[in-house]
């Protein structure tokens, strides 16, 4: 693969991309396969080495998010998954999922593994309603397949669709039905997140760049993007 390979984009004119049936056709859910037999703590690990950073603006790093969340704390932990794209101009998790829903549930399954989490969210603001209609698609096809249900489930919820629930505090707060309003920090949701639980609350696109990590590994990662945040991303033009 060259560097100028699209990675997240590669197969979206294929006009099936978006079915279970395209995904599997180049290696999809093998990602979650390999992620599932090893150690969370080595998935954390993979991804803290791959330098990815988030891709929802403030540009965290992706891998030390994750390791922030207690272990074996004999509590529930989330994984939330922010699909409010609101930002005027911002357009590219609605392609991501209209093309390719399934490499978000993939990254999902491979996030929940390293965090501990059973439960992932996925928080999609109602106004685009073929994003959601795709989406729901797809989380129904993978379980009726027995990629989701085994141990880790997804949830999708429809944001009302306020701006401010993009902001991660105020999307927790939406979630657990409250009129979304950012929380005071600390605590930090790594700690007492959604139902004041630990939780993981990541970028579309920051999750959906997880399958490719775990395939390609770490320095494949490394030896894209620019020096201080690696990998691939996704622009908008408006
Ligand atoms: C007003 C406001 C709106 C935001 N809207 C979004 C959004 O639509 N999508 C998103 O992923 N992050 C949004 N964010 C950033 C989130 O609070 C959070 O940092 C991000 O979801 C974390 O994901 P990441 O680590 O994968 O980047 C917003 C932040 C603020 C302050």
């Amino acid at each position: 693969m060259t560097k100028l390979a699209p990675v997240l984009s590669a197969h979206w004119d294929e006009k099936d991309s978006f079915t279970l049936a395209g995904y599997k056709r180049h290696g999809g859910y093998t990602a979650s396969a390999k992620a599932l037999a090893m150690d969370p703590d080595a998935v954390i690990q993979l991804v803290k080495d791959s330098g990815l950073r988030g891709r929802g603006g403030a540009g965290f790093p992706t891998g030390m998010k994750w390791g922030f969340i207690p272990q074996g704390d004999n509590k529930d932990h989330y994984l939330v998954v922010n699909a409010d794209e609101s930002e005027p101009g911002t357009c590219k998790d609605t392609p991501l999922l209209m093309a390719n829903p399934h490499v978000l549930i993939e990254g999902c399954i491979i996030a929940c593994h390293a965090i501990r989490a059973k439960h992932a969210f996925i928080y999609i603001r109602g106004e685009v309603t073929h994003v959601v209609r795709r989406v729901n698609q797809a989380i129904e096809d993978a379980y009726a397949a027995g990629i989701l249900g085994n141990g880790i489930d997804v949830v999708l919820h429809i944001g009302a669709g306020a701006y401010i629930c993009g902001e991660e505090t105020a999307l927790l707060d939406s979630l657990e039905g409250f009129r979304g309003q950012p929380r005071l920090r600390p605590p930090f949701p790594a700690i007492a997140g959604l139902y004041a639980r630990p939780t993981v609350v990541n970028n579309v696109e920051s999750i959906a760049s997880v399958p490719a990590i775990v395939n390609n590994g770490a320095d494949w990662y490394q030896s894209m993007g620019t020096e201080k945040s690696k990998g691939t991303t996704l622009y908008s033009l408006s």
